[in-house]
């Protein structure tokens, strides 16, 4: 699509592509924008996958489903189970049907990486955007773009637990506050620390509810088991001050005690709070302040 098609279907976010361009050192996003609406919504053309790439989907997916059990919270194995995409890359208008009897959300198919605004609008809607592209087998350990994998295996799961889709559409709506609010950096740390790479803790011990976490083959034992990074209780304000590393596995975990308290802590109005966090300069990803308790290593699973 040329600069002129895009900004005529994409008029509020025409500073897109040079925005992401800018942060990723000239390299363009991978997947095609060329049929994309305005809401950047594209058609899944699920016939078009190839067996190799089902094949693909299916050893991703048992690598992780090995990894979860014991380290992924309960409500995130309960959906993983009802949503049942073990034997190849799901058709995201099915799973729809699923999540919207469940919980009222759908599926929205995407080329991949959309703008804060198109984002926020589709969670306050209660829709999900899920990259329709796969990565390609030499990918199989680490990946740069988010792809369908990450967003399919690691957030769907949980937009079948009421308290949790309850969150992230209250996500979605603080972020199109944040945007006229200029505390888009903030928001984007909350959803960094909690929705990317949270843990939690269970009567059963310290489980995962990240989805970075939790479609990464290595990191969901290093979050659970090294000793290296903090893992500290969640406080929104301590954590929309901190900085964070995407090329790393995490230096500091922010641990919730359930659904319940993540989506309180998130009810009031975030105006006074970016207003104090302006004043405050932001804290290395690896910061602990004096008087924060760690909390410990999880027991082996
Ligand atoms: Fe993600």
């Amino acid at each position: 699509m040329d600069k002129q098609d895009k900004q005529d279907k994409h008029p509020n976010t025409d500073n897109f592509f040079a925005a992401v361009a800018e942060k990723s050192h000239g390299a363009a996003l991978r997947g095609d924008y060329t049929h994309a609406d305005a809401e950047y919504v594209v058609r899944q053309d699920w016939q078009a996958y190839t067996p190799e790439q089902h094949a693909l989907w299916r050893r991703l997916y048992q690598r992780q489903a090995r990894l979860v059990p014991g380290r992924a919270c309960d409500e995130f194995l309960k959906g993983m189970a009802k949503l049942d995409a073990a034997a190849g890359i799901p058709d995201l208008a099915q799973v729809s049907d699923i999540l919207s009897a469940a919980t009222g959300w759908r599926l929205v198919a995407v080329p991949g990486l959309v703008p804060e605004l198109t984002f926020f609008t589709h969670l306050a809607h209660r829709r999900f955007p899920v990259t329709v592209w796969l990565r390609e087998p030499e990918e199989f350990d680490y990946i740069v773009e988010p792809d369908l994998f990450h967003d399919f295996f690691g957030h769907v799961p949980l937009l079948l637990d009421p308290v949790f889709a309850d969150y992230l559409q209250r996500y979605g709506q603080a972020g199109l506050k944040a945007l006229k609010l200029d505390g888009l950096e903030y928001l984007a740390r909350l959803y960094w620390y909690t929705i990317e790479f949270g843990l939690i803790q269970t009567p059963q011990g310290l489980r995962i509810y990240g989805a970075g976490i939790l479609s990464s083959g290595g990191e969901v034992e290093y979050s659970l088991h090294s000793p290296l990074p903090h893992r500290i209780p969640l406080d929104v304000e301590r954590v929309m001050r901190t900085l964070y590393k995407i090329d790393t596995y995490q230096e500091t975990y922010f641990v919730i005690p359930n659904f319940q308290q993540l989506f309180e802590e998130t009810e009031p109005d975030f105006t006074p709070v970016y207003a104090r966090l302006k004043a405050l300069a932001a804290l290395p990803a690896d910061t602990l302040l004096p008087g924060e308790a760690e909390l410990g290593i999880a027991a082996p699973a």
